[in-house]
């Protein structure tokens, strides 16, 4: 079936929907100042592949005079059959700095071991397994940062930073709000239902992407992956 590719991951196409759309929806990150009005010019994008599928270029992509191949993701919508390549520049090449200067705290976990039992805050909530670990996410506005630390002995045992997907629904908070409460041409306030649908998508982009990240980390250190391995469903 037509696809939207992300590596060898395939993503069905939707009639009507804009390759922006795809993109949130596969989880990749396409800057989007604007949150997809057109206006800044962010989310160029070149497509590399089934150009025939997508609607002419709109009169705010003429405006950024783009050249051959290109497009603006917010604007592209797919209208025919066939498969679409699309590549992004940005994606996959952003790096964050996740050493940092660090200061000596008391280890003072909420989560504790006593005997085979694992309490929280005092009650008890496992039995003991060999290992307890905490995950610590700074969500920021552009990036995620997370890092896995031995609650027993405060050791980091894992670190990862990347961009935070929800950069495709807007580069700052507002333009993000603003997704979730009215449509793409500012016409309209949404309705709760579809407002809460929007908010959950910006939800999932998060988590996901907040799970992907550990099962990365689960990957490199072996002696945590089977103990972890229901992170994904139950972050
Ligand atoms: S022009 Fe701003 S997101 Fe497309």
């Amino acid at each position: 079936f037509p696809q939207f590719r992300r590596g060898r991951q395939g993503l069905p196409l939707r009639k009507g929907e804009t390759i922006l759309d795809h993109a949130r929806r596969a989880g990749v990150e396409i800057y989007s100042e604007c949150g997809g009005k057109g206006e800044c010019g962010r989310c160029v994008v070149r497509v590399e592949r089934g150009t025939e599928a997508l609607s002419p270029p709109t009169d705010a992509e003429r405006k950024f005079g783009l050249g051959e191949d290109l497009r603006l993701a917010c604007q592209a919508v797919v209208v025919g059959e066939g498969d679409i390549y699309v590549y992004i520049s940005e994606f996959g090449k952003y790096s964050i700095l996740t050493e940092t200067r660090r200061r000596e705290v008391p280890l003072e976990p909420l989560v504790r071991r006593e005997g085979d039992r694992v309490l929280y805050d005092g009650r008890p909530i496992d039995s003991y397994r060999g290992g307890i670990y905490g995950l610590a996410v700074d969500v920021g506005t552009t990036t995620l940062v997370l890092e896995i630390v031995d609650l027993e002995t405060g050791e980091t045992v894992g670190t990862a930073a990347r961009k935070n997907p929800q950069v495709s629904y807007g580069n700052d908070v507002i333009s993000r709000i603003e997704y979730t409460m009215v449509d793409k041409y500012g016409l309209r306030y949404l309705g709760p239902e579809e407002r809460m649908e929007r908010v959950k998508e910006l939800q999932r982009a998060v988590v996901g992407a907040v799970n992907e990240e550990v099962r990365k980390i689960e990957g490199k250190i072996s002696h945590l992956y089977t103990r972890w391995w229901q992170w994904g469903t139950a972050p």
